[in-house]
């Protein structure tokens, strides 16, 4: 009869064991088709600080439109993944991107020496420069002339970068913003004497403005600038999808039709 007993524990046990593996084969069963699901966490999601036409602004019904927004969209299409951007405002999206709340930004970010230590910054994208805007009836006609002047920037851009090696990081009289509309505002209502951010933004603004109320200002000192999109640093997966979608618009002729719906020849 003992015989029987361990006989019958014996198969008891495996029979659970049995019953055992095969819930372990559910379980990595329902968690792939969790994966399945959030095979939608295959979806890339994107930040912006979209106040800055004309590469990112917000419509009134609080669609993202511009040039980064076409590029990325063209990107993500060619790179085959897609993508879900958010308008996070800029301070934000850097956070977001240490967070790991979002998984990648295009929000006309210069690549920097300073933010390569930080983040992986895609092929670049895009040319620029810093540009002053004035008042029409200035008479500034270099960034040394507005020693002294108030100076508005958008803060933690390379805009302030440049009037912080021209007059000191902690010139009195430069005015950083949250966003660059913020500025323009306060510009307008002649608080500052000037404003200096990206050509593209700053010719935006004329255009929009007025010739008449405001003009542009050069400077030599400005260096050259170039866009890329930035991901979590070590995140190689994501960034050679985004260089292999841009390298294919590149070729294919769909980044020149962006670039000239926005900027003409
Ligand atoms: N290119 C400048 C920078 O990287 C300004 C970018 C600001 N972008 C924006 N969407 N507000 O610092």
């Amino acid at each position: 009869e003992e015989m029987i007993l361990r006989r019958l524990t014996v198969l008891i046990i495996s029979i659970l064991m049995v019953f055992a593996l095969l819930l372990a084969g559910c379980n990595t069963k329902s968690s792939d088709a969790g994966k399945g699901t959030s095979e939608k966490s295959n979806v890339v999601k994107v930040g912006t600080d979209a106040a800055y036409p004309p590469f990112e602004k917000q419509e009134g019904n609080g669609e993202i439109t511009g040039f980064d927004v076409d590029i990325l969209n063209a990107i993500a299409k060619a790179g085959g993944f897609t993508v879900q951007l958010q308008h996070t405002g800029w301070d934000p999206l850097f956070e977001g991107i240490n967070s790991g709340n979002i998984d990648a930004g295009i929000s006309a970010i210069t690549i920097t020496e300073d933010r390569k230590k930080k983040y992986d910054f895609s092929d670049p994208y895009f040319d620029a420069k810093q540009l002053i805007l004035v008042p029409a009836s200035s008479n500034i006609k270099s960034l040394q002339e507005l020693k002294g002047k108030k100076i508005g920037v958008q803060s933690a851009t390379t805009g302030e970068t440049v009037v912080q090696e021209a007059f000191g990081k902690t010139y009195p009289n430069l005015k950083g913003y949250d966003d660059t509309p913020a500025a323009i505002e306060d510009l307008k209502l002649g608080r500052l004497d000037a404003v200096v951010a990206d050509n593209g933004v700053v010719m935006e603004y004329v255009k929009k403005l007025g010739k008449d109320k405001f003009k542009i200002v050069e400077d030599p000192s400005f260096k050259p600038e170039q866009y890329g999109m930035i991901v979590k640093k070590g995140n190689a997966e994501l960034l050679e999808k985004i260089n292999a979608g841009l390298k294919k618009i590149r070729e294919d002729g769909t980044y020149d039709n962006i670039y000239q719906k926005y900027f003409g020849k």
